[in-house]
């Protein structure tokens, strides 16, 4: 297939390269490199990159007629200074609506939408229902959540997945990276008294394969485990993945102004209507990530909270 990804120098969209240009698949890669990486890439037969902005519609709608993608990938998103607004309205709406232009205009057969969790704001009760109602409060979440409302009058297929944190190669985000760099540096640690949920990359390309086939309905769906962990649960697994058995206790803090106490996504929808379950388990997931951190190392942490960025 021809997949034309947005951010696929990103997390997310480099891990989907590593997996299906393997596969035989036509990638074009858009970034402008804000939090992604050219490196990342490989430079193979079958992977075109270019650089820019979804901000810049004449460019986006020039290249995707260009290269005329059965399946586009959005997964391009700015987040990494929460005071900028502005970047983050440019690139998750109106980039968003570029992108969502531009596949209806040549004839993609799908958009695939990543969107964050954060969508749903503080809620009363997790696991979330999909259907539960949006309230963000950050700038990436009501940016986000904008574009995601714009996707719903697109005039092709949309199917937007709501993330739990996606843990695997070349993550920079969150408390893993950070528990993992601090305690190796020797430096102390705290813990925001939260709960997340968390989900192997290995099942995110799993539903990706998925998304590929023809008969997937559109639709907004919630992409987790179901399980719900703390993050002195995470703390406790680097600290035994580093052998620190005897190490001090970190402090318990109570969430950032600007943080979440609990966000744990019901998947059962997605689970009855596309029969996708995660397969792996916590444990398994962070451990698998502490082990590649071992093998390739933690480049840059990147948060989208203003407050206590050392805690997650
Ligand atoms: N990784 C997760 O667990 C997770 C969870 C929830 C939602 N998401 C969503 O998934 C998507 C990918 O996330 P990720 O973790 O790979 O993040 P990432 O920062 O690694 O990737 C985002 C990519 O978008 C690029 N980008 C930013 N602004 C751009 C612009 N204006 N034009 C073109 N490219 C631009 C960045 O350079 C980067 O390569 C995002 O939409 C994010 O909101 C991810």
């Amino acid at each position: 297939m021809r997949i034309f990804i947005t951010g696929g120098a990103g997390c997310l969209g480099s891990n989907l390269i590593e997996h299906w240009i393997p596969a035989g698949h036509e990638i074009f890669v858009f970034d402008n490199f804000a939090t992604g990486k050219r490196e990342v890439l490989p430079q193979v037969a079958g992977l075109t990159v270019v650089e820019g902005s979804v901000v810049d519609g004449v460019l986006v709608d020039r290249l995707m007629g260009d290269f005329k993608p059965d399946i586009v990938v959005h997964s391009a998103a700015s987040y990494k200074d929460p005071s900028d607004w502005l970047e983050d309205a440019a690139t998750n709406v109106t980039g968003t609506i570029n992108v969502a232009r531009a596949a209806e205009a040549h004839g993609a057969k799908r958009l695939i939408n990543f969107q964050t969790a954060l969508c749903y704001g503080r809620p009363s009760a997790v696991p979330i229902p999909v259907d539960a109602p949006t309230a963000p409060f950050t700038s990436y979440g009501i940016s986000k959540t904008a574009g995601e409302q714009f996707l719903r009058m697109a005039q092709i297929p949309v199917v937007s997945l709501r993330l739990a944190n996606v843990t695997g190669p070349r993550l920079a985000i969150g408390p893993i990276p950070t528990f993992y760099k601090r305690l190796k540096a020797g430096q102390k640690c705290f813990c925001s008294d939260t709960v997340r949920d968390f989900l192997d990359m290995e099942d995110f390309l799993a539903l990706m394969d998925q998304l590929l086939g023809e008969t997937v309905p559109a639709g907004v769906y919630n992409v987790s485990t179901g399980e719900g962990h703390s993050i002195k649960e995470i703390f406790d697994i680097v600290a035994d993945h580093l052998r620190l058995s005897n190490i001090e206790q970190p402090p318990i803090v109570p969430p950032g102004a600007d943080d979440v106490p609990a966000v744990v996504l019901d998947a059962s929808f997605t689970n009855a209507t596309l029969g996708w379950h995660a397969e792996h388990n916590f444990e398994q997931t962070i451990r698998r990530q502490l082990n590649w951190y071992d093998q390739h190392g933690v480049t840059d942490i990147y948060s989208h909270l203003a407050a206590q960025p050392t805690s997650r």
